[in-house]
């Protein structure tokens, strides 16, 4: 048993969808949030660049006393996955992915879209997972321009978050694909925008979210380190950006617990 709490760390708000679903799954696990805000977003930045924020942010979390770090941003797991388990060896640290291995098994027609930073569809580690599950599936890799900064500025529901998914997400309907999949933990944000482009098309929508949280769960038991069933969970939220950005993180959160 170990009360301590698990960091989940993002570029700025979309590491807030995967804190979403470890609140729902572990009730009992506390969570120390931490949105940098200040280099968001990350992902038309350089590797290195990158890497070194993620350092920073798993650094700072450390210093909090987390157990567990989660990575929960796509683009930073790409930069600096391994070398962040190099460097903190004795604690577990969970990256993200985008399901391509679900896609790929459940596609029929044989082509899906990713929809994800510019980093992430160009490194190595998405390379390599495309090629391993992806062999006989073609993947069309979709940056989703804006679609970051529009969550930053809480313009989900917007007008201008329509045009953005529309000009994104329209175009992939003629392409033959049966899956796209968000690989970009801003992303889910506007999940019902998406969904609403392919409506009656027989196109599925996947994220990570979930996958991640039945992860980290059987990581607690692996390691022994879950929280007591009588733990009353706390959930609590840092930034490198200020104090108003921790803020509205802190809302933004409220606003998902209460749905
Ligand atoms: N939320 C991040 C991801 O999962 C990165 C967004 C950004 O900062 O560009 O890729």
């Amino acid at each position: 048993m170990d009360n301590r709490a698990i960091g989940v760390y993002d570029s700025g708000f979309g590491g807030l969808s995967v804190w979403d679903e470890l609140r729902r799954r572990l009730p009992h696990e506390s969570l120390v949030y931490l949105g940098d805000g200040k280099n968001c977003p990350y992902g038309g930045r350089a590797k290195e660049e990158i890497a070194a924020f993620a350092f920073e942010a798993v650094e700072r979390l450390v210093a909090e006393g987390v157990k567990m770090v989660v990575v929960g941003c796509n683009t930073a797991t790409t930069a600096a996955i391994a070398e962040l388990r190099e460097r903190w060896p004795d604690m577990p640290i969970v990256g993200l992915e985008p399901a391509v291995k679900p896609a790929c098994i459940g596609s029929r027609t044989r082509r899906i879209a990713v929809l994800a930073t510019e980093h992430s569809l160009r490194s190595d580690m998405f390379l390599a997972t495309a090629s391993r599950y992806a062999s006989d599936v073609e993947v069309l890799k979709v940056v989703g321009e804006d679609f970051v900064e529009l969550v930053e500025e809480g313009m989900e529901q917007s007008e201008a978050a329509t045009i953005a998914v529309d000009r994104v997400v329209r175009p992939l309907l003629n392409e033959g694909v049966d899956k796209i999949v968000l690989g970009c933990t801003h992303y889910p944000f506007l999940r019902p925008l998406i969904e609403r482009v392919v409506a009656g098309c027989g196109i599925d929508v996947i994220d990570s979210g979930e996958a991640v949280a039945r992860r980290v769960e059987w990581l607690l038991e692996r390691y022994d380190i879950a929280a007591s069933g009588d733990n009353e969970a706390y959930y609590s939220f840092i930034s490198f950006a200020d104090e108003a950005y921790r803020e509205r993180l802190e809302r933004r959160a409220k606003v998902l617990m209460q749905r």
